[in-house]
């Protein structure tokens, strides 16, 4: 398939101070249709609205995926692809579980990297910033029959972005979620679907309404073993040993997980990818052998908790502050996607 390109006329202004997360979108986007047997019509074309039917599947039944990843551009001018091709492979898995087309991962890729050389100006370059790459595809079939659309859109949205939770780097508390549920077995936890983020918004607008920034998911039959938290995996070190909860299919495989879990190993630290049961990270934090816990993901990169809530009792980590493996992963791994250190995981796509 050939992509075409259509250039903006007009160039949007680009924003000055805090970006935030998730709030500016550059010129252009890509995009392209499914017609019921095949991708087709696919060009970056000026940022603008789609037009929809209000009977379109996705609206009404979910059936829409998305990724979340970034590009980051230092000071020597390099723009530096970070795992783009994991995102692409998950989402071709999330895709086949909703009943999507999957496409060409390679056209794809090559389609993302021309729109973001093409907006190469909306890169940001300070410490903890980068370009976000949003691609989604959502069912359009004006249809409201329960069954598989016949049609599609996948699109691709990119835009500057710096820290995802509002307080940067600062360790955020946690509210170990006992009523609600993410996942469950055999549902779409284990991919990036957007009816998981609907059915998450309660608990952590809960958690938010009681003084903590986001909900701590447990599993969905004993409440007790921890899954991850509204938009990271998540890692907690006791007595020396690190352990983040194993994926077992209600959890998202996380590409920051997976990197975090390389970079530990690579410098001999112990990680376990186990169940891990909240109520042994209560009573490691009462006895002082909980040393750290930290989130992982594309949008928040590290972040560290610094507390957390379970059953009434707020249990502090590590004084409130983030902790040395936190720090330690944190640098490494933006080092490694800025260029400060070398990649030696081969993880990085220098596109320009
Ligand atoms: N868990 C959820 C629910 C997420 O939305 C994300 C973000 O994408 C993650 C975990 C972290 O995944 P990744 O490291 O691939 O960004
Ligand atoms: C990401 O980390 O890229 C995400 O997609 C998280 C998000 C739901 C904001």
């Amino acid at each position: 398939m050939e992509l075409k390109i259509i250039r903006s006329e007009t160039k949007k202004e680009k924003p000055t101070g805090k970006l935030g997360f998730g709030k500016y979108f550059t010129d252009h986007m890509f995009i392209m249709e499914y017609d019921g047997t095949k991708w087709t019509n696919a060009r970056i074309q000026p940022f603008q609205n789609l037009s929809l039917s209000p009977a379109s599947s996705v609206l009404h039944y979910a059936q829409g995926v998305f990724e979340g990843a970034k590009a980051y551009k230092n000071k020597k001018g390099e723009i530096r692809m970070f795992r783009l091709n994991d995102n692409l492979d998950r989402m071709n898995d999330s895709a086949a579980r909703l009943c999507m087309p999957t496409f060409d991962k390679k056209f794809v890729y090559d389609a993302i990297k021309q729109l973001v050389l093409i907006d190469e100006d909306w890169i940001p370059t300070e410490d903890g910033t980068a370009l976000y790459i949003r691609p989604t595809m959502i069912a359009t079939e004006p249809a409201l029959g329960v069954h598989a659309s016949k049609t599609y859109l996948m699109y691709v949205i990119v835009g500057p972005a710096g820290a995802y939770y509002a307080n940067g780097l600062a360790p955020v508390k946690l509210l170990v979620e006992e009523h609600y549920t993410r996942a469950a077995k055999g549902g779409t936890g284990g991919h990036k679907v957007i009816g998981n983020y609907a059915a998450s918004m309660k608990a952590g607008e809960e958690a938010r309404a009681k003084g903590y920034d986001q909900a701590m998911w447990l599993d969905a039959k004993y409440h007790r073993y921890v899954e991850e938290v509204g938009a990271m995996n998540i890692f907690f070190v006791m007595d020396g040993i690190v352990y983040t909860p194993a994926l077992r299919g209600s959890i998202l495989p996380g590409i920051t997980r997976r990197s975090v879990i390389a970079l530990l190993r690579s410098h001999g630290y112990k990680v376990r990818e186990c169940n891990v049961d909240i109520r042994k990270v209560a009573d490691a934090a009462e006895k002082g052998t909980l040393q750290e816990i930290f989130g992982t993901g594309t949008a928040a990169v590290i972040s560290p908790v610094g507390a957390f809530g379970y059953r009434g009792k707020e249990y502090v980590v590590n004084g409130g502050e983030m902790g040395d493996i936190s720090k330690k992963i944190y640098d490494e791994l933006t080092g490694i996607q800025s260029g400060r250190y070398e990649d030696k995981f081969g993880w990085v796509d220098i596109i320009k």
